[in-house]
Order: C-alpha cells, then sequence, then structure tokens
C-alpha cells in the first residue's frame, strides 16, 4: 500500500507511485459503459478539430478515437509523465501503424507545445490536480486554444467530498483469471483518499491483491464552470452525456 506524507513539501501529485500499480490492470478494469461514453462524447465533439492535445492519455484507450476522428492531416499531442502508462500507450499506437501521435513525457503544466491547437482534452485526470494546479492548467492551455477551441473533460464523480463506502466493480478475464477491484474514499480535508484493491481470480480462488491509495481533488461542475469562465471560456450547451466542454473566446459555437 502507498501511503501519503502529509509533510512532504513536494507530493507527487501524479499519482505516478500509484499507477506503477494500477498500469497492468487499468484497461482490465476500466469499465466499459464508461470507456463507449467518452468515445462517443469525443465522437460528437472534436470533428473538425485538427491539433489535439490530450492530458493525462494514460494507456490510449482514448488516444485511439482522437486519432480516429482527426481530419487527414491532423495530429494528437499525448501528454504522460508516468513511464509505466506511457509503455501501454505507445505499445497500443505501435500496434495502429505509424498514428499522427507525438507522446510527450512530461507533467502538463510544463509540457510544451509548438503553435495553436484546436481541443484539449482531459479524461479522468483532473482528479490529480489540486485547485491552485487546476488554475495553472488552464492558464496553460487555455491561451494556446485557436478560437473556438475546446477543452472537454469528464463528468467528476463524487461532486462534493464524501466517503464511498467499498465498491466492488467488476473487471474483464484474461484467460483464466478474472480481475475486478474494491474501491472506497475516506473525505481528506477538501478532498478525498481513494484507496483502490486490484483483485485477481481464478474460480473461487483468490489468486492476488494490491493496494494503492491516492489522494483525488474534487472539482464539482459549477466549479469548474467559473473555473473555465474566468479564462474566457463558455460552456457548450448541452454537452454529450459524461462529459463537460468549454469553448475558448468568441469563436463559432
Ligand atoms: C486515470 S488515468 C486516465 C488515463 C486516460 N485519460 C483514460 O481516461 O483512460 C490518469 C492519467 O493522468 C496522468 N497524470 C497524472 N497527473 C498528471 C499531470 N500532472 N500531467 C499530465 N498527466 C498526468 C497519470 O499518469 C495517468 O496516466
Amino acid at each position: 500500500m502507498i501511503s501519503i506524507d502529509p509533510t512532504d513539501p513536494d507530493p507527487d501529485t501524479t499519482g505516478a507511485d500509484g499507477y506503477a500499480v494500477n498500469a497492468q490492470y487499468y484497461d482490465l478494469i476500466f469499465p466499459a459503459a464508461q470507456r463507449d461514453a467518452m468515445s462517443a462524447a469525443l465522437t460528437t465533439l472534436l470533428p473538425g478539430a485538427r491539433r489535439v492535445v490530450e492530458i493525462g492519455a494514460g494507456t490510449g484507450q482514448f488516444t485511439e478515437v482522437l486519432v480516429a476522428n482527426l481530419p487527414e492531416d491532423g495530429e494528437v499531442f499525448a501528454v504522460e509523465p508516468a513511464a509505466v502508462m506511457r509503455a501501454a500507450l505507445t505499445t497500443r499506437l505501435a500496434a495502429l501503424g505509424a498514428p499522427p501521435v507525438t507522446v510527450l513525457p512530461d507533467d502538463a503544466l510544463t509540457a510544451e507545445v509548438n503553435g495553436p491547437v484546436d481541443a484539449v482534452v482531459l479524461l479522468h485526470v483532473l482528479t490529480h490536480f489540486s485547485p491552485v494546479d487546476r488554475r495553472a492548467l488552464w492558464a496553460r492551455w487555455v491561451p494556446r486554444l485557436t478560437p473556438g477551441g475546446l477543452v472537454v473533460v469528464d463528468v467528476q464523480a463524487p461532486q462534493t467530498p464524501v466517503d464511498v463506502p467499498p465498491t466492488v466493480m467488476p473487471g474483464r478475464t484474461l484467460g483464466r483469471r478474472r480481475y475486478d477491484t474494491v474501491s472506497r474514499a475516506a473525505v481528506e480535508g477538501d478532498g478525498l483518499v481513494w484507496t483502490v484493491t486490484y483483485r485477481v481470480h481464478e474460480g473461487d480462488r483468490l489468486v492476488s491483491e494490491d493496494s494503492v491509495s491516492f489522494p483525488s481533488f474534487i472539482a464539482s461542475d459549477a466549479v469548474l464552470h467559473a473555473e473555465l469562465r474566468e479564462v474566457g471560456c463558455r460552456p457548450v450547451t448541452d454537452p454529450p452525456a459524461g462529459v463537460l466542454a468549454w469553448r475558448a473566446g468568441n469563436g463559432p459555437g
């Protein structure tokens, strides 16, 4: 179990230690309904976006969707600081041939992309950003958007800091083994500490379990709308299910 040291003056907020455990299970335990909803949302929102930045690309399950929605001369910049997640990302991308994806092994607050971009996509990553870091994130990326350029995030859950009792999430089966997780969260300060246990079963036997804990920041829809309004973005009305989206400046709706 990874413990969080509240006295650490420079804590790792990317969750990199947690992903060192999580990465091997990531695609196996990711809920299919959530993956389908996010993929559908990107396919609705992104056609027309030529240069797309994906922050926290992880294993690349949505990078693939971004690539599929690019115009012929389009490109994706996939920002992913955790080496273990990048290994899955580059393997997935290599299996596609030579997709136009530049992998940036950087933190979102320091990653560089030359020239303006048409969309910045952040799925399942805002949890790692404190309110101060979120403001730095918007301040860094929104000015890089073309007029009318998009910011897309998944709707955060929970929307307020509340304890979440242990909940089993079924995962997938590979060969003889079945994967699932037990997740719980405890309120700590303004946020949560999630503890996720990854379990591997064979028949009725529990083969192994790995637990990690990581801090999680809460960003309600109202807070995100206020933050994005402050940096000159306006909300996309009726966004696809599961996401929030904004457009920069006064570009086309
Ligand atoms: C829960 S995963 C989401 C991966 C992918 N977006 C998805 O939805 O499947 C969060 C990812 O964000 C990355 N991440 C965490 N902090 C980050 C930061 N400060 N800048 C960029 N990426 C970060 C992690 O390394 C991890 O791969």
